[in-house]
C-alpha cells in the first residue's frame, strides 16, 4: 500500500514531534492560580466574579454585545433554540455535517432536524443546493414557509462552522433572509474563527460555542451564546437560571427554565484559557501551513483551506484523500488513531 505508507509518512513529518496530541487541553497560563481562588474564596458554583470576567472575554473578543455562558455546547443550542421560538415539531435546517449535538439539540426544543448536504469546499451547508431544494420542497403561506411533504413550517436553520472553517454564511444569511429562517450559528468548535473580519457567531440572531475539553480553549465543560439582541440576551440568561425571578429568598418561576449556567469554578478555567487563545490560535496555524506545504505537490491529498474573506482557526487541520481505498483509509485511520492524531 504505497500511497497509505507516504501519507502515513508525510503525516509523521508534519505532527510527529507534536508534544501535544488532538483533543488534549493545554494548560500553560493562570488556571491553577484562577482554580484556587474559586476554592480559597468558596465561590466554585453558579455565583462568582469568574463567571462575568470570562463572558466580558467572549464579548471583547467576538465584538459582540453579550454573553451568557452555559454548561456546554449542545445545551447553548438547546436554550437558543428555545429562545428563539422553536418548538412543536417546527423544521430546523442542519448540515448532515456535524457533531451530533446539533441535531440532539433541535430535538429537546422539540423541533424536528431536516438535514441538507454539506459541501466539499467548506464542510458547511452547500448554498446552491440548499437554494433549489427549499425551491422545490417549500410552499408559502403567509410570511412563513412550510414544508410541502411534511406541512410544517421551516423555522430556522442552524449553519455549522465545521472544524473552525466559515462555511458559505453570507450567502446562507441571504437565504434565511428570504424564507425568513431564524440563524442560529453553531460555532461550537470556531472561537477564533473570522469571515470578513467579523467573528463566527456574530452573523445569525445567536451564535454558540463550545468549550469541551477538545475545543481550541476549555473550562472543562462548558459553552457560550452570543447576541446583538438585548431582549433575547435577558430572555436567555433567564431561562439559563431557572426562570427565576431575581430576589434575595424568594424562589418564584415564571416559566419552565433550566439549570444550565455555567458553574464559576469552569468560568475561572476559561478565564486562563482566554488570557491564551492567542497564542493556541498561533501555533495551530503554524501547524496547518505545515500540512499545506507538505502536501502542496501532491495530486491526491487537498488541505481543506479557508475561502476567500475567511480566516479559520485551525481548529482541526483536515484532508481530503482522492480516491481512496477502503483498506488504505483502514490503515491510515489506524495509524493516526493509534498516534492520537485524530
Ligand atoms: C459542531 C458542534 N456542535 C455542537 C457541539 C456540542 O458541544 P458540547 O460538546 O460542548 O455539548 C460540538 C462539540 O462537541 C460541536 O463540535
Amino acid at each position: 500500500m504505497p500511497l497509505a505508507n507516504d501519507i502515513i509518512k508525510s503525516i509523521r513529518k508534519v505532527v510527529g514531534k507534536q508534544k501535544h496530541h488532538l483533543h488534549e487541553p493545554l494548560f500553560c497560563g493562570n488556571e491553577i492560580k484562577y482554580l484556587k481562588k474559586t476554592i480559597t474564596t468558596n465561590l466554585v458554583s453558579s455565583i462568582g466574579p469568574f463567571v462575568k470576567k470570562f463572558e466580558n472575554q467572549i464579548t471583547k473578543f467576538t465584538k459582540s454585545k453579550y454573553a451568557i455562558s452555559v454548561v456546554n455546547g449542545t445545551e447553548a443550542l438547546h436554550l437558543s433554540l428555545v429562545a428563539c421560538g422553536v418548538k412543536n415539531n417546527d423544521e430546523v435546517l442542519v448540515p448532515t455535517i456535524t457533531f451530533v449535538g446539533t441535531a440532539n439539540a433541535i430535538v429537546y426544543s422539540g423541533g424536528i432536524p431536516h438535514f441538507v448536504d454539506s459541501e466539499f469546499e467548506t464542510l458547511g451547508i452547500d448554498p446552491l443546493k440548499l437554494e433549489k431544494y427549499l425551491e422545490e420542497i417549500t410552499i408559502k403561506k403567509g410570511k412563513f414557509y412550510f414544508n410541502k411533504k411534511t406541512k410544517k413550517r421551516i423555522k430556522a436553520i442552524i449553519p455549522v462552522h465545521v472544524f473552525g472553517n466559515i462555511c458559505k454564511i453570507d450567502k446562507l444569511l441571504k437565504i434565511a433572509k428570504k424564507y425568513n429562517l431564524v440563524v442560529i450559528e453553531d460555532a461550537a468548535e470556531a472561537l477564533g474563527s473570522f469571515f470578513k473580519n467579523k467573528h463566527a457567531g456574530t452573523f445569525g440572531l445567536v451564535g454558540c460555542f463550545s468549550f469541551n475539553g477538545n475545543k481550541i480553549i476549555t473550562t472543562g465543560g462548558g459553552g457560550a451564546i452570543i447576541t446583538n439582541n438585548k431582549s433575547l440576551s435577558k430572555k436567555i440568561r433567564h431561562l439559563s437560571t431557572t426562570a427565576k425571578i431575581n430576589h434575595r429568598w424568594e424562589y418564584i418561576h415564571d416559566a419552565v427554565g433550566y439549570n444550565f449556567r455555567m458553574p464559576n469554578i469552569n468560568a475561572a478555567l476559561g478565564y486562563a484559557q482566554m488570557e491564551n487563545l492567542n497564542n493556541f490560535l498561533k501555533s495551530k496555524r503554524k501547524l496547518f501551513l505545515k500540512y499545506c506545504s507538505e502536501f502542496l505537490k501532491s495530486s491526491r491529498i487537498v488541505v481543506i483551506k479557508n475561502p476567500l474573506h475567511s480566516k479559520s482557526n485551525n481548529w482541526l487541520n483536515t484532508i481530503f484523500i482522492k480516491n481512496l481505498s477502503t483498506q488504505t483509509k483502514k490503515k491510515i485511520l489506524n495509524f493516526a488513531h493509534k498516534k492520537k492524531f485524530i
